[in-house]
């Protein structure tokens, strides 16, 4: 839940040695801080994991940009030498800001606009996953123009329920996503891709959902994309050299929760490899994952201050704490929009007091405004306590709005004992910044 440069010394949080208090006056709050090294280990973890399990066959990590995208954090990507995943133009932009070579930038998306697929041909991305019939022809339109040949992927749903929240499971038939291996769309794309000598077809993707655990999920995807790798090789006496399994490796959000390391699932998922090539005769492919969440979403927490604590009767003989911090549904959607789970703590201070019933909750105008629904906190909490909240990395600050014009939190690196700013704080004008005065 922590990542690895938090400790607790003496009961109050420290990230890198420095404490909760001391972060929260430089850079106010709320905030997120990003534990700089443990995400640069994590993504080292992924990429020399693919390495030692593939081999030769190792194809690329693509780190999923929606998580969490800065240019800052581009260059890391690119200092670590992996690849990134990005599904509109303005995380093309942000990546291409952050020095990655387009030649490990993967592009995404079920709807991208004939713009952003021109900008990604023109800075010559290295792959485009294909997502409808119409895409097939804008992005083969787009490579004639410029005269090249771009590499593309299909994005196939295998029809998968994977064990996750309804609203990011994504390998399911009924999905807006991909083509449908089952009823025949996937071939069909197979054939509209064949129409075009501008287009490279460099192999098949899927992305089964987020938040998943085990490596069952990817095990049956790798078997039903590579029976159809199999059946482009009996069409085309040609083998499709590329597999790319997505992302959705899970985290741990509470107590009970394990982190997926590289280390669970990659073997298994190269023992699917090797019985699916077995089994339709394939020489193994180039193996690529675009993990996220797995990467960043442990390496950031969220720091609150309390501004108001109340205690509601909520029936007969049970009191609710209900404990106000300065941020909310702005910088955290993810518990409005998934019933996600979080877990909280008192930074600055220990307290020795009874826990009781909590729920810690947000200034936005909306009861729905809650971080987490039920925790237990210590009984003084009180105004001008910090909380911090773990595993915020992902889908936080990515996810965050302006609503009830509420300025975003900024991002803050901490390494080896410092700490920089590598998103601000949002401001007053900066809110204003897009109104056109009467
Ligand atoms: N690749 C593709 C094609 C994706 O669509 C996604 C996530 C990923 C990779 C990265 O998945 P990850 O490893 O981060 O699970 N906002 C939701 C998650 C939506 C994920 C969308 N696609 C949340 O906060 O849980």
């Amino acid at each position: 839940m922590w990542s690895k440069n938090v400790s607790f010394e003496s009961g109050v949080l420290h990230l890198s040695g420095i404490p909760a208090a001391k972060l929260a006056q430089e850079f106010g709050t709320p905030a997120f801080f990003l534990d700089e090294n443990a995400f640069k280990s994590r993504a080292l973890a992924w990429n020399n994991g693919l390495r030692d399990e593939f081999g030769d066959h190792a194809g690329t990590i693509f780190y999923a940009a929606k998580s969490f995208i800065s240019t800052a954090v581009a260059h890391w990507i690119e200092e670590i030498g992996i690849g990134i995943d990005v599904c509109t133009g303005g995380e093309l932009a942000v990546a291409l800001a952050g020095g990655i070579n387009p030649a490990r930038i993967e592009v995404h998306g079920n709807n991208k606009s004939v713009a952003e697929i021109d900008r990604a041909v023109v800075a010559g991305v290295k792959t485009i996953v294909m997502d409808s019939l119409f895409e097939i022809e804008r992005v083969a339109t787009a490579a004639k123009k410029h005269g090249k040949r771009q590499a593309v992927m299909l994005r196939l749903t295998p029809g998968i329920e994977a064990h996750t929240h309804e609203k990011i499971s994504t390998a399911h038939e009924d999905v807006k996503f991909g083509f449908s291996i089952a009823s025949g769309a996937a071939w069909q794309a197979v054939l509209k891709v064949q129409e075009h000598p501008e287009l490279e077809l460099r192999g098949v993707h899927c992305h089964i959902g987020s938040q998943i655990f085990g490596s069952d999920a990817h095990e049956i995807a790798t078997d039903r994309l590579m029976e159809f790798m199999g059946r482009y090789r009996d069409e085309y006496k040609v083998e499709l050299p590329e597999l790319d399994l997505g992302g959705g490796f899970g985290i741990a959000y509470v107590s009970g929760d394990v982190t997926v390391e590289p280390s669970d699932v990659l073997p298994a998922i190269r023992k699917a490899v090797d019985a699916a090539c077995k089994k339709y005769s394939l020489l193994i492919p180039l193996i690529s994952l675009e993990p996220g969440r797995n990467i960043v979403g442990p390496t950031m927490f969220t720091l609150y201050e309390v501004g108001t604590v109340k205690d509601v009767v909520v029936s007969a003989g049970t009191v609710r704490k209900y404990v106000s911090v300065d941020g909310g549904m702005s910088d955290n959607a993810r518990t409005a929009l998934y019933d996600a789970e979080y877990t909280a703590v008192i930074a600055q201070r220990v307290s020795s007091a009874p826990l009781t019933l909590s729920r810690l909750v947000g200034k936005h105008c909306e009861t729905g405004d809650i971080i987490i629904n039920e925790i237990q906190l210590p009984a003084d909490i009180a105004p001008g306590d910090l909380i911090a909240t773990p595993a915020t990395g992902a889908y936080g600050r990515s996810m965050a709005s302006n609503y009830n014009h509420v300025p975003r939190p900024p991002v803050v690196a901490v390494k080896d004992g410092k700490a920089r700013v590598i998103v601000r704080r949002e401001n007053e004008e900066d809110l204003l910044a897009l109104d056109v005065k009467e």
